[in-house]
């Protein structure tokens, strides 16, 4: 039984506050590539999923003049580096185990190299699925952040990931 489901995190007010700022759909989308993922690459699917979820909670505002300023967001984003943060301390808050907050918080950390070095550190089999699930939800122009999607439409989606999970940690708990 996992300490911390997906809707746990997904309802928490602080998760609410910061992922309705950089986009629910793209979150859940990511989370839920980030399952498929998981379970293709025999990596634990609830990791992924909450590190999915998420991974772009450390945005800030972006605007300048209500407008995606994408230069200033290239140069000064840190984006990675709070979400990091943010989704450990969510977690360790909501009572999930400290090694699986870390390793989410690891994931998110280094699921974007906009502010590192290129190719400058190697990553494991899920920070590269949280990297490449959020490639696969990416649009032009940052346009999959503003995505709309109904709280109930999130709600029920959230759960089906959940159940998911559930299911595959049942069947295979000994393999991940
Ligand atoms: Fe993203």
């Amino acid at each position: 039984m996992r300490r911390v489901s997906i809707t746990d995190v997904f309802t928490h007010p602080i998760a609410q506050k910061y992922l309705n700022r950089s986009g629910v759909s793209h979150a859940i989308t990511v989370a839920q590539y980030a399952v498929q993922l998981a379970i293709k690459h025999d990596v634990n699917p609830d990791i992924a999923a909450k590190a999915g979820l998420l991974h772009d909670i450390g945005h800030y505002e972006w605007y300048t003049n209500g407008e995606w300023d994408y230069e200033a967001y290239r140069k000064n984003d840190i984006h990675a580096i709070k979400g990091a943060e943010r989704a450990h301390k969510l977690l360790i808050r909501l009572g999930e185990d400290r090694k699986y907050a870390k390793e989410v918080a690891l994931a998110i950390l280094l699921h974007t190299d906009s502010y590192l070095p290129e190719n400058s550190i190697d990553k494991n089999t899920l920070q590269r699925i949280v990297r490449k699930a959020d490639e696969m939800d990416e649009e032009p122009f940052g346009k999959h952040h503003y995505r709309k999607i109904s709280y109930e439409d999130a709600i029920k989606q959230i759960e089906r990931l959940d159940q998911e999970i559930e299911h595959f940690l049942t069947e295979y708990r000994k393999t991940v």
